[in-house]
């Protein structure tokens, strides 16, 4: 019978211990173990035709050899387990024990926070939630609100026109402001009352303190015997209220074609008064006793009723609020500026 080529065994033997990974491994393995071709398989099976001293003797010498190979695939085997164990032990274990990672609470953004801050004010002193589309006529952002046709207001530098015909019922824009929230209302409910509304409003107008799109709070009550310190009154209360309690802020008078008297309110702030038009000071609304014209316009009698509007803008309250000093950081989307508030 064949001697085992003990030379070509030790060959195997270093293949095994060197094996590059598992499949080269498994491969080696079949070699010499498998059932009908393995090397080993075949020398146990030419033993039945050897004398039996020979058998003996071989036996024990291929018994050797059996188990040099099994522990030897064995160990190799385990060096790949703890290598893939080991990557994963850096890269994916799970050790469930560990504490979990802080959780991200996502809150609503500035704008509508302080909306809804507003709402709450305002519906603490009485005023109910009105509401007007984006897309108006020309009759309702100008005319009935008194704006003159020659008014600067109306020029296409300053407003977004979807189409101009010449019929102001028809012509729409993109609302300049809130006021028009006004007009409807006005046409259609008999004082008294007292409404707050708010919204997106849209101006060709764009630095560190206009944007094209900005918002605006607004708010008219019309009564009896309603003057103009009720509406400083209220504005105070709001103003303090959503800044700060010792805002600083001055009246003084302005002129809005829908008011008269006109008044305009100013804060104290510290913006960046170069990027901007504005100085220390920052305008944030515009308010007077509602222009008789007004009244008569959406027919309630002047001689009757009273009453005063009020319009903030959304923005700019903010930035005095939190001493923001560029408007456009609100819509850039920058998760780093909005998750500080
Ligand atoms: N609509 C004005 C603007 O956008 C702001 C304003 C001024 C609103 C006076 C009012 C008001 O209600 O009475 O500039």
């Amino acid at each position: 019978m064949a001697t085992p080529a003990t030379a070509a065994w030790d060959d195997l033997l270093k293949k095994i211990k060197s094996a590059p990974d598992a499949p080269t491994l498994d491969a080696l393995e079949q070699e010499i173990f498998g059932r009908k071709q393995g090397l080993l398989t075949l020398a146990m099976k030419d033993l039945g035709s050897a004398t039996p001293e020979e058998r003996t003797k071989r036996g024990t010498e291929l018994n050797r050899w059996k188990q040099t190979f099994t522990e030897a695939v064995e160990r190799r085997r385990e060096d790949f387990q703890s290598a893939s164990l080991g990557s994963l032990a850096t890269e994916d274990a799970l050790d469930v024990t560990l504490p979990l990672p802080p959780k991200r609470h996502g809150h609503l953004h500035l704008i509508p926070e302080f909306i809804r801050s507003v709402e709450d004010i305002f519906g603490r002193m009485g005023f109910e939630v009105a509401s007007g589309p984006e897309i108006e006529t020309e009759e309702n952002n100008f005319n009935l609100l008194n704006i003159p046709a020659d008014h600067p207001a109306r020029d296409s530098q300053d407003t977004f026109w979807l189409t101009r015909t010449g019929n102001p019922k028809k012509d729409m824009v993109l609302r300049t402001h809130t006021s028009p929230v006004q007009a409807r209302y006005m046409q259609a409910h008999k004082p008294p009352f007292r409404i707050i509304y708010h919204g997106k409003t849209y101006r060709k107008d764009a630095d560190a303190t206009h944007s094209p799109m900005f918002h605006q709070f607004e708010a008219l009550m019309v009564g009896k015997d309603i003057s103009l310190a009720n509406m400083k009154a209220v504005m105070t209360a709001a103003i303090r209220e959503l800044t700060s309690k010792d805002a600083t802020f001055r009246f003084r008078t302005g002129f809005f074609p829908f008011v008269e008297p006109g008044l305009e309110v100013d804060m104290r702030w510290q913006g960046d008064a170069a990027a901007s038009r504005e100085g220390d000071w920052l305008e944030i609304a515009g308010c007077g006793m509602v222009h008789p014209n007004v009244l008569t316009n959406c027919g309630i009698n002047p001689k009757e009723w009273q009453g005063f509007a009020f319009g903030f803008g959304v923005e700019r309250m903010i930035m005095i609020k939190h001493q923001i000093p560029d408007l456009r950081a609100f819509y850039q989307g920058d998760l780093k500026f909005l998750a500080q508030f």
